[in-house]
This record gives C-alpha cells, structure tokens and sequence, in this order.
C-alpha cells in the first residue's frame, strides 16, 4: 500500500496475463444486459427520469454577447491587459495572455497538479496478478468489487474529459483556469489509462470491463445522469452570455465537479482503497490512491470555479436554482446507493451497503456546504473517518518532492 510520505517506487514490470474465471460474472452480466436492453435504459433519453432538468432549449446567442474563445483575431495596438478586466465566463478579455493572474488560486493548483505527476506504469501490480491467479486469495464478492469499479472508472474518466474539453474548457474565459483545465485533461487520461492498465495487468476481459457501462444498470446509471448535462453543452451553437444559458454552464460544473468527480466516484474509491488497507490488490489500490489524489483537487478546482461564477454572477444563483441543485444532489445520492448495494451486495472488508448511505449523506452534506447550499442529511456522520485523513489532510501535498525524478528532462532529450 502506498504510504503518502513515502517517494513512489520506482518498481517497474510487464503486465501479467492471465485468465481469470469469470463464467459466473459475464453469465451475470449478459444476463442483466438482456433486462437492461428490454427496459430500453441502453439508450440514455429513455434513462433519464429527469430529462427536463438542464436541458431546457436555450436561444443560441450572438457572439458579441458571449465570451472571447481565445481564436479571435489579435488586435494591433489593442490596450494592455489589466486584471480586472479577467472574469470566469462571459469575459471578452484576451484569453491568450496567461498574467497578470487574478485566480491566483487556479494557478495554484496547476502548479500542485504538475508537482504530483505520476504514471500507472510506475505501481508494482506483482502481487495483485498473483493474489488474481489464486484459486482462494479473493472471495466472488472481491472479485466482483474489482471488476465493478473498474467498469465504472474505465468509462466514466473519459466522460469527464470530455466534458471538459469538447463542453467546458471553450466557455471558461478565464486563461489561468484554462492551464489548470488542461492539466486536468492530461490527468484525466491518465486515469483511464491506469484503469487499462489494472484490466491487463490482471487479464481480464476489456470488453466486459469497458462495455460495463452499457450492460450493467448501476453503472449505467451514474453515466447516463451525467450525459444530460455535458450534451447541452458540447452543442456547438451554444453560448453563455444569457441567465439560462449561464445557468446551464454552472448546472453542468456542479454536476461534473461536485456530483460526477465529487460523489459517484466515492463508493469505489472507498471499496478499493478498503481492500488495499486489508493487504488485497494493493497495486489496484495504489493506483486508485493517486487518482483519488488527483480527483480531490479536481473537485475542489471545480468548487472554486462554481464559487466564483456566483461571486461575480449573483443574480444566477436564485432560490429555484437553488432547489434544483439540492434535488440533483439529492438523486445523485440515490443512484450512488444503488451503486454501492449493487457492488456490494453482501457486507464484506468490514463494510456494507448501509455504512455506504450513511457515508454519501455525509459526503453530500459537504458538497452542498461547500456551495453554499443548506445540508440535506442533519446529523449524517462519516463512518469512514480514514477516508477523511487521505483526502482532507493530504489532498494537495506534494506527494514527490524527495523523489528522484526518472522522467525524461529537456537536458537528456535525445534527437534521435
Ligand atoms: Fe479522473
Ligand atoms: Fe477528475
């Protein structure tokens, strides 16, 4: 297991390949497959119990009216660049001049987020291959929060890339939130790729692992959820620069930032990180113990970005707005519960279902604390409290600062 202080190990090794048994889950699968196709949830419109929320037309705007994208013609002679002339969205401002920064904490972050680079390759997933192999090392139930997880993961870190660079990144005008968005970006597919890199490792199935969002309802859900807000974004004739449209863009952020990044990826994160603190699948664990790293400031990027769209737009965040988010929260929880009871059906690693629903009240009650929504579930309580140790006393240390970089450098480029 990953010790936080500790520098990463510099261990590298070949994938292992082997076959796992995994009749009894693609039986399993197939099966829940044929029911999902038969209640038409393959197919995210017919998914969507709450269609209607976010996804309301909104007249494409002139483009005087919305933000600069940064693609616009330079302007000879224009006059200097001041900082107040920077705002999060709607800003006609040069968005290719990075300084004078306003958001000194975005850049902040970008800065903490290239300090704790880190590659899937590096994580020693030795024992993990062989505790697979074993006949007896892992019960079904184990085996099953492994694939589930990363089923879930291995799709659902490619949807928020691309929500952020095909739906957000061009309607943030804000340049120093754009360096810590691409930053993001390239994390994002790292996530992915050790997500793969788990699924080859162990020679599992890519196809049942990457389809899982399409065969498997409580993934399926999460994903669907959140489809609804980043297509009306990733429209391409649609701009800020109206309250709705703004409304749009904040409902989307909350969704991916605090909904998506802040609570669907917590069951997992908590099932795996519990499975690593047992001594079970410690590579698995060690990847999904920097990626919660990364997710962290994620969220909390995003919350900073939410806050200050408020800040600057108060007259969005009405008291019907308000409610709306509070009931996306409150269903999100929900689908999170589903999840967790349908990953773990039987209490095993000391956990159960009904420690997850206590732990995702607790959880929303901090997001919507952190937006400045009312909490929804007084007295919730965090049964988890390790959980809180990783990510709130830790979340953006620099994890490397003693280690001895292995990366290639610009002094040892070679041209060949
Ligand atoms: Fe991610
Ligand atoms: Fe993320």
């Amino acid at each position: 297991m990953l010790n936080w202080d500790d520098p990463l190990a510099k261990f590298k090794q070949p994938a292992g390949n082997m076959n796992a048994n995994t009749n009894t889950d693609v039986e399993r699968y197939a099966r829940a497959a044929a029911a999902t196709e038969m209640l038409g949830r393959l197919e995210p419109e017919a998914a969507a119990p709450m269609k209607a929320v976010g996804t309301a037309p909104v007249v494409p705007q002139a483009p005087e009216q919305a933000g600069a994208t940064g693609l616009e013609q330079v302007e000879f002679g224009a006059r200097r660049l001041a900082v107040d002339d920077k705002m999060m969205i709607n800003c006609r401002a040069d968005l290719n001049q990075l300084v004078p920064f306003k958001y000194k904490w975005a850049w902040q972050k970008y800065l903490n987020a290239c300090a704790n680079h880190w590659m899937p390759q590096e994580i020693n997933m030795t024992a993990d291959i062989a505790l697979w192999k074993s006949r007896d090392g892992l019960t079904d139930d184990e085996r099953q929060v492994i694939k589930r997880n990363l089923g879930f993961f291995s799709t659902a870190d490619s949807l928020v890339a691309n929500n952020l660079v095909l739906a957000v990144y061009r309607l943030i005008t804000n340049p120093e939130c754009r360096q810590y968005l691409l930053r993001q970006a390239f994390e994002e597919a790292l996530h992915t790729h050790a997500y793969q890199y788990c699924v080859e490792s162990l020679g599992l199935d890519e196809a049942e692992i990457f389809n899982m969002y399409r065969e498997i309802p409580a993934v399926h859900d999460k994903a669907s959820w959140a489809m609804r807000f980043t297509e009306s974004l990733g429209d391409p004739t649609f701009r800020t620069g109206t309250p709705e449209a703004d409304q749009r863009l904040l409902r989307d952020l909350i969704a991916f930032y605090v909904v998506f990044e802040g609570i669907f990826f917590y069951v997992g994160f908590v099932q795996i990180l519990s499975m690593g603190r047992r001594n079970k699948m410690t590579g698995v664990a060690e990847q999904f113990q920097y990626i919660l790293r990364d997710e962290s400031m994620h969220m909390n990027f995003g919350i900073d970005v939410i806050n200050q769209i408020k800040v600057e737009n108060p007259h969005l965040w009405t008291e019907e707005f308000q409610r709306e988010i509070i009931t996306l929260i409150r269903e999100a929880i929900d689908f999170e519960i589903s999840y967790a009871r349908d990953t773990m059906p039987r209490g095993i690693l000391g956990l159960n279902a009904n420690m997850f629903e206590e732990y995702l009240q607790y959880i929303a009650n901090r997001r919507c604390a952190q937006i400045g929504l009312a909490e929804q579930y007084p007295g919730a309580s965090n049964p988890f409290p390790w959980m809180s140790e990783i990510i709130d006393l830790k979340k953006e240390k620099n994890f490397f600062e003693t280690r001895v970089t292995e990366y290639q450098t610009g002094g040892a480029l070679s041209w060949d």
